[in-house]
């Protein structure tokens, strides 16, 4: 009888705990581990609206080809927002999506680019509420993960400060005078759908 309470309390503590970090959450919810903040690559996010393109050419034999391109893709909310608000808002997704690329002459052009595989995913979570302080995954209001093809439920990156915000750091100086410190992480001048 007594054992049976016990266990009773405890599982209505576990539902309840689970539950209140769900509901808090619940902006962040399904590709963020209420209880880890471990991201996952959302499974719908060829749904959403992409921001914006970047095509990357290398050079063989002095020629540039295309050999990579980045799309990334974030809910349809985000973009209305931030064209009303000039900011992210908790919550926002930017998925960039990374694609091999091949180069080829068409009836449309001599060199033109198309997508082949799928490389992996660089994953960012607008973050304004300081969530998961001890992750090294989460910080600087967002929450910054790598995925390889393979997996796109496993981070593969260990630490945003050490494996992300390097190459973050140039997009500060280009970010427009509007954008709160934690937007200017991000190269916003490439998605001119943001723009009101
Ligand atoms: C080698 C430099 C480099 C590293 C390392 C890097 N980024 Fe980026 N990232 C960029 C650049 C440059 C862009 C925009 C242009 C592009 O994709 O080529 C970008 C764009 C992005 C975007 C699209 C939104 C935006 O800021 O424009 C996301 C999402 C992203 N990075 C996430 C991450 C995460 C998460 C990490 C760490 C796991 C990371 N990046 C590490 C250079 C880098």
């Amino acid at each position: 009888m007594k054992v049976t309470g016990i266990w009773v309390l405890s599982l209505s503590i576990l539902v309840g705990a689970v539950s209140m970090g769900m509901a808090e959450d619940d902006a962040l919810a399904p590709h963020v581990d209420p209880l880890t903040g471990a991201l996952q690559v959302p499974s719908n996010y060829t749904d959403w609206p992409t921001l914006g393109t970047w095509t990357h050419t290398k050079l063989v034999e002095g020629e540039p080809v295309i050999h990579e391109y980045h799309v990334v893709y974030t809910q349809p909310e985000t973009i209305s927002h931030y064209r009303k608000h000039n900011r992210f808002p908790d919550g926002a997704v930017l998925v960039k999506e990374l694609l091999n690329a091949e180069t080829m002459a068409m009836t449309t052009g001599p060199a033109v680019g198309h997508a082949t595989t799928i490389k992996g995913w660089f994953v960012l979570v607008r973050d304004t509420q300081g969530r998961f302080k001890e992750s090294p995954l989460w910080g600087d209001g967002w929450a910054w993960s790598l995925f390889n093809a393979d997996d796109p439920r496993k981070t593969v990156s260990k630490n945003y400060q050490n494996d992300c915000v390097g190459c973050h750091l140039p997009a500060k100086n280009l970010a427009p005078p509007h954008a709160v410190d934690a937007d200017k992480w991000i190269y916003s001048f490439g998605y001119p759908v943001l723009r009101p």
